[in-house]
């Protein structure tokens, strides 16, 4: 077994080393998204079998991508309850390494936002680099069962709904926007659509995530039609002002827009924070 590692957000304190009972220990288990209610089951039963392997410690899952709770959502709830260390597990195959820079970035940027007390952080590494995977492939490989699929068989093609939404948001997921934080931008948008109904309500919005959108050095960016609203520099509480006040509300957001002048635009409040 390769000895267990973690990438370190800051020291973590002398505390790790005690039981997880002593030194307040929380772990989180993320994956990137889930849509139904089954794979919430499926991470809340990761969650007990872990909390039984380690009796004391606090152990919780999240969502980056879209699924309640989002990761920022989970840490939230873990800094009221007075923790010494947080170990996050990223539960994700493969892992990309823009998705570890993207977690750093956004674990320091929270932060740096919330002036609360906030525990140790440390990232478990990934589910690729375990000595324990190739075991886990043979095992389930023995699990394969073989497809029945008659030959002949004629495939019969569903029907599909036209939707009848008006609105529709764009999240560039390109280069620029993926380095800008546009992963956060993209789940507080997802999670906030189904908290808040979008799709049913005022004319209805769709979302969707986009390759570049154009105006790359006002990362993120998203895009509101009807009207081809530009968005820069967008932030969580930039999202939550477009869909009450746009969205919702029919008025551009003039404090994030950016319309067409035909001249380069830089952006107004340059952010650091991703
Ligand atoms: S990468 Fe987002 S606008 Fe170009």
């Amino acid at each position: 077994l390769l000895p267990p590692r973690f990438l370190e957000i800051e020291a973590v304190s002398k505390d790790n080393n005690l039981p997880d009972s002593v030194s307040r220990r929380a772990i989180l288990l993320i994956a990137k998204s889930a849509f139904a209610a089954s794979p919430h089951l499926e991470m809340q039963r990761l969650a007990d079998r872990l909390s039984a392997l380690r009796p004391g410690a606090i152990v919780r899952f999240a969502f980056t991508e879209q699924g309640t709770p989002s990761l920022r959502e989970a840490l939230s709830d873990l800094l009221d309850e007075d923790v010494d260390n947080v170990v996050i597990m990223p539960l994700v195959l493969p892992m990309e390494p823009s998705f570890h820079i993207w977690l750093t970035k956004s674990l320091k940027r929270w932060k740096s936002t919330d002036e609360r007390s906030w525990p140790a952080l440390s990232i478990a590494r990934d589910i690729a680099s375990s000595a324990l995977m190739v075991p886990l492939l043979g095992e389930l490989l023995e699990t394969s069962a073989e497809l029945d699929v008659p030959p002949g068989q004629k495939l019969f093609t569903e029907g599909s709904l036209v939707p009848a939404q008006k609105r529709r948001v764009l999240v560039c997921e390109g280069g620029a926007c993926n380095s800008a934080g546009a992963d956060t931008i993209w789940t507080h948008l997802r999670n906030q659509q189904e908290r808040r109904k979008l799709r049913v309500t005022g004319d209805g919005t769709m979302t969707a995530k986009s390759t570049c959108l154009g105006p790359c050095n006002l990362a993120p960016v998203l895009q509101v039609f009807p009207e081809g609203t530009y968005y820069g520099g967008v932030t969580e509480e930039a999202v939550d002002r477009i869909i009450t006040e746009h969205l919702l509300g029919d008025e551009v957001v003039e404090d994030f827009a950016y319309h067409p002048t035909g001249r380069k635009q830089r952006l107004r409040t340059p952010s650091k924070q991703y």
